[in-house]
């Protein structure tokens, strides 16, 4: 059973011109996209710069406004909700971001940035605030040291850490990661990466992990979103995304993932190949006469895929 449930969410910003400033057209980040998500499930959406995947993760938390859809959280509907203190969906919804710190006050020590969510969502006594943020720094691998640092003397790797203590602070159920490592060093990435893991597992939380990165996604996640130009192209399990991708876009992602093993890529070249030349032939199958992207058909229970037809026919 999904605890929420995202349908048709639509994102449109307007662009204005003219000496009028009138809306002359829209900026379509995010353009009919339904997605649900279960207890204990790691999320994938992965698409190029602007397809409109931190639109998503920004319009579930409520930071952007949704022009059309809906959003249900446990069944209510909770659709550009302003965030509230006291609603369980502000607190069972966190994100995290590139960018730890922008969301740390610089002025403020370790021990109040972490007491932030705790004070805003839990009533506690100032002795067992202390004790859960002790417990926060040790939940991510950092000690009581850390209680009257500043952000800025901490190592981006660590920051993420931080952020991330924070954001399981008050025991939520989905975590959106934005890109959360594409700004930290290939060595830290990986430690980061498998703390996050350790941590979905030991606490059964959801992630909805936002990246560019196919080599991190599939590292990481369950079940994939693959998002272009503010639609999804196909979502499915992890095998449905790598071992039997559909859509060409799909394919050219994974086409271009560097090759570590200098003998496949030989084999890549002529994937490569084809891929461009199957683009071709069947351009129509994949995208409508506007360059959108059709909407997402079921190819099997888990894996869906956005074809004008499923048979390569396009009528
Ligand atoms: N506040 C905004 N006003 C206008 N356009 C925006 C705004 N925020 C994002 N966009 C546009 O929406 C599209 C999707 O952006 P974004 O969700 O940030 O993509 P991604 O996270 O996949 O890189 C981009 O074309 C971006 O320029
Ligand atoms: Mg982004």
């Amino acid at each position: 059973m999904s605890f929420l449930e995202i349908k048709d969410l639509n994102v449109h910003y307007p662009i204005r011109g003219g000496i009028l400033n009138r809306v002359i057209d829209y900026v379509y980040a995010v353009d009919g996209v339904s997605m649900s998500f279960e207890k204990g499930k790691i999320y994938g959406l992965v698409g190029e710069s602007g397809s409109g995947k931190s639109t998503i993760g920004k319009a579930i938390i409520g930071l952007e406004k949704s022009t059309a859809g809906q959003i249900f959280y446990e069944g209510k509907e909770v659709t550009n909700r302003r965030r509230n203190l006291k609603e369980s969906y502000s607190r069972d919804i966190q994100m995290i971001f590139q960018d730890a710190t922008s969301a740390m006050n610089p002025r403020k020590r370790i021990q109040d940035v972490l007491a932030e969510p705790i004070r805003n969502f839990l009533k506690l006594t100032p002795k067992e605030e202390k004790k859960r943020i002790i417990e926060l720094l040790e939940i991510v691998g950092m000690s009581e040291e850390a209680l009257l640092k500043y952000p800025h003397e901490f190592s981006g790797g660590q920051k993420q850490r931080l952020g991330i203590a924070r954001a399981v602070a008050c025991n939520p159920k989905l975590i959106i990661a934005d890109e959360p490592v594409s700004a930290l060093d290939l060595s830290v990435q990986a430690q980061v990466l498998n703390f996050m893991k350790d941590i979905q597992s030991d606490f059964d939380l959801s992630y909805l992990f936002i990246s560019h990165d196919l080599g991190v996604i599939r590292h990481m996640c369950d079940e994939i979103a693959i998002m272009y130009k503010g639609r999804f192209v196909e979502m499915g399990t992890r095998e449905d995304i790598y071992q039997h991708p559909q859509h060409e876009y799909t394919q050219r992602l994974l086409s271009a993932i560097p090759a570590i093993d200098p003998l496949s890529r030989d084999e890549r070249k002529i994937t490569r190949q084809k891929t461009e030349e199957n683009y071709r032939l069947e351009e129509a199958n994949y995208y409508d006469e506007q360059g959108k992207v059709h909407p997402l058909r079921a190819l099997t229970p888990t894996h869906k895929v956005a074809l004008a037809s499923l048979n390569g026919e396009v009528d």
